[in-house]
């Protein structure tokens, strides 16, 4: 049994045996072992005059150790069961001096220097648990719905988004390239005789997919060499895309709302130990922060406030209009332009979520001009049915569409945003055969995680984060 197991059984002086980590030892009596099973630890009861000394004194923090004894019903407050040890073995020595973790907090700047050790910290250990549990509901929702999951490439020849912001994938010499009679790079002779990059979606592959089996969705690593050192944004990021033939820009909207309602009443509900951690953990954090800069509502109020709240639905041009007569504008407090035509900002995003309407916001209709070239086009000329959703504290944690499934008007979009249909023939031909009405979006996994776990940073809710700068481990 594992300790999570252990703390739920019933105390009747069986024999039990624990492996995992010292977290603490007082009194050279009561030691905290902790298997990451859960955010507890159990406590194991030393019988000091009858252990070896020189055990003892190994019994160090980070120390792996086993131990068998009773489990017993427990004396002290804080659990109901604990371990009458008769036996400790150390796995494993952590030498008191050197080791990084000590029994008290640490920063999480100073953690995430030690990604190699921070899973050990109760504050990591819930996060990443949570993430398997997110990860586990992602898959039921879809699955409960009939949905079937597809696996498309990391490596493409595409630029789904058009922004490029791509790796390339090459096994080129980078001291010998290949070059062409025009000195451009030949990379006829790369690998797979062709430029090839890494995924920054699996949209348009999984389109191909929804064409055919109606309900579709990916769930896999997508990469930006964005050069945005921000807390929200990564290198490389996991991303889940469904999409669904025959459902229009509405159908997607209902989808994403309901989508991020299950995950958020999934967290609380299967979670509850880790949540209540977290939110223990964020008001702790809070006490020194100045009264403005703590969020209104803790992470439990916010889970259950998107769980009990329909989203706000606006279009781009109302939200444009919302924000030039906010008080906010008037008083010149926005960095960026305020302009119909002019994409949003974080900080426009964070007014209209907490300042104005202080709940989700869905906003739709946004000019074509800075959307990608895949968006369906609106009858107004000027607008594609585009929608994000933006979340408290988070900004865009969905961005999605409604996709262009009129062949002459995509083939014009192509043409607009210099895409030769020799890279997209076989996503042009889908429009030509069977073609239908169909949409889909992407959830940010990692910015989904910030909101769960409310961790403000989003390399605290992936085990090793890739930025500018940082790709240790
Ligand atoms: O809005 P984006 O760029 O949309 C797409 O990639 C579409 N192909 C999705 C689709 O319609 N199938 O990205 C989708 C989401 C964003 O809303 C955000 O949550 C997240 O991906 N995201 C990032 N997360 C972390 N780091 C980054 N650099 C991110 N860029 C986007
Ligand atoms: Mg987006």
């Amino acid at each position: 049994m594992n300790i999570k197991e252990l703390l739920a059984a019933e105390a009747s002086e069986q024999i039990v045996e624990i492996k995992g980590w010292v977290r603490t030892f007082r009194s050279n009596r009561f030691l905290a072992i902790s298997d990451g099973s859960t955010v507890h630890s159990i406590q194991a009861v030393i019988d000091f005059e009858n252990t070896d000394e020189s055990i003892l004194k190994r019994l160090n923090t980070g120390a792996a150790v086993k131990v068998t004894g009773k489990l017993v019903p427990s004396q002290g407050k804080g659990q109901n069961v604990e371990v009458n040890a008769s036996e400790v073995l150390i796995l494993g020595d952590a030498d008191a001096d050197e080791y990084p973790l000590q029994p008290k907090k640490h920063s999480l700047e100073f953690l995430r220097e030690k990604a190699h050790l921070r899973f050990r910290t109760n504050t990591f250990g819930s996060v990443f648990r949570l993430r398997h549990a997110m990860t586990f509901a992602i898959h039921k929702f879809f699955n409960d719905r009939n949905y079937f999951n597809i696996h498309t490439p990391i490596i493409t020849g595409s630029d789904a988004e058009g922004a490029g912001e791509m790796f390339h994938v090459s096994n080129f010499n980078f001291e010998k390239i290949p070059l062409d009679e025009n000195k451009k790079i030949d990379y006829s002779k790369d690998f797979f005789g062709k430029e090839t990059n890494l995924t920054v979606s699996g949209q348009l592959e999984a389109e191909l997919a929804a064409l055919a089996l109606s309900k579709v969705y990916t769930f896999g690593p997508t990469f930006r060499a964005e050069n945005s050192n921000t807390s929200r944004h990564l290198a490389e990021f996991w991303m889940i895309e469904p999409e669904v033939a025959f459902a229009d820009i509405f159908d997607n909207m209902d989808l994403a709302e309901e989508f991020l309602q299950y995950l958020c009443r999934y967290a609380f509900e299967n979670n509850s130990d880790d949540i209540a951690f977290l939110n223990q953990r964020e008001l702790d954090e809070n006490k020194s922060k100045p009264q403005q800069e703590r969020p209104e509502l803790n992470l439990i109020e916010r889970l259950e406030f998107v769980v009990n709240n329909t989203f706000q639905r606006i279009t781009y041009t109302e939200a444009i209009d919302i924000l030039k007569n906010s008080k906010h504008y008037k008083k010149n407090k926005f960095k960026f332009p305020v302009e119909w035509g002019k994409d949003l900002q974080s900080e426009h995003e964070r007014y209209l979520v907490e300042q104005h309407f202080k709940c989700p916001v869905i906003i739709t209709a946004y000019p074509a001009s800075f959307k990608a070239f895949y968006m369906r086009s609106n009858e107004d000329g000027k607008t594609v049915a585009a929608m994000d959703v933006l979340f408290p504290g988070i900004g865009e944690i969905v961005g999605g569409s409604q996709r262009e499934e009129r062949y002459d008007v995509l083939l014009k979009k192509c043409e607009e945003f210099n895409i030769p249909q020799e890279h997209i023939w076989w996503y042009l031909e889908t429009r030509k055969f069977g073609t239908c009405v169909h949409s889909g979006f992407g959830l940010g996994f990692e910015r989904l995680m910030m909101f769960v776990s409310g961790m403000g940073n989003i390399r605290d809710v992936i085990p090793f984060p890739r930025t500018p700068g940082n790709a240790e481990y």
